[in-house]
């Protein structure tokens, strides 16, 4: 199996026994002016951190808890489309890497057979209203077993060790993350969004089916048509409207 690919992503790479937040750690480096691909791994997090100020169980071993530096080149406007890519990459890393039929539900979580697999958290630093740097935070449930969940986790999370039935090397699945996330970063830096949205389309589940978006305006149903250039979702409500939406949480209802 192949180990590191890259020329940047991961190349500095701190490896720590536990902190509160692979998210803060990589903040700090961020401010003292380290350059872009640096990455953070903890074998537990003591307060990891989800969306929308959830928290994000990390125990010691069981998965990757990781955060990378980018620093790109795209205005603040363009952050959304970092965000799916970064979730593509995972995905596409954890099918190659282990044939778990891996697949996106909008914007970036990553799921197996309906149950959360992965998580991101997108996070921006700002400067006068211009972007200064982003800190991508990865956690990926590795070799989590059954009773390894709390209860409030178990109906709705999983790990590659349930679905594959044996543990995975974290170390080796970090590797093939970063190195998809490289690859993917700078076809996109080269390129622009529209390749990525393509493949990001390809392995959503959520595409074409009905859904439930909850966001700061409220709840809307309709369909999931597509992601548009900036990387909103376009919802078809059910009186034929088609809205966009650029956040939120999505459930599937169908
Ligand atoms: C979510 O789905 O709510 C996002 C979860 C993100 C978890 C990762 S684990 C590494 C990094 N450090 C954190 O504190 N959070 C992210």
């Amino acid at each position: 199996q192949l180990a590191l690919q890259t020329e940047v992503f991961g190349r500095k790479a701190i490896i720590m026994q536990s902190t509160p937040s692979t998210q803060g750690e990589v903040q700090q480096l961020a401010d003292e002016g380290v350059s872009e691909g640096a990455v953070v791994l903890a074998e537990e997090q003591t307060n990891g951190r989800g969306r929308y100020g959830r928290r994000w169980y990390s125990p010691p071993g069981k998965g990757i808890w990781m955060s990378i530096l980018l620093r790109p080149q795209q205005s603040l406007r363009n952050t959304p489309q970092l965000t799916l890519l970064t979730g593509l990459a995972v995905c596409r890393a954890i099918r190659s890497f282990t044939g778990v039929d891996a697949g996106i539900k909008w914007p970036n979580d990553v799921l197996v057979n309906g149950r959360k697999i992965c998580g991101i958290l997108m996070e921006s630093a700002l400067e006068d209203h211009e972007l200064r740097y982003c800190i991508a935070g990865i956690g990926v449930d590795v070799n989590f077993d059954k009773q390894d969940y709390p209860e409030e986790l178990s109906p709705i999370a999983t790990s590659l060790q349930i679905e594959t039935g044996k543990t995975v090397d974290r170390t080796l699945l970090a590797a093939a993350i970063l190195t998809e996330l490289e690859q993917l970063y700078d076809m996109y830096q080269k390129q622009g969004f529209n390749v990525i949205a393509a493949l990001w389309e390809a392995l959503s589940v959520s595409l074409h089916r009905d859904i439930k978006v909850s966001n700061a305006h409220g709840i809307v149903e309709g369909m999931a048509l597509g992601i548009d250039s900036s990387g909103a979702l376009i919802v078809q409500k059910k009186d034929g409207e088609r809205i966009t939406v650029f956040s939120g949480e999505i459930s599937l209802t169908d």
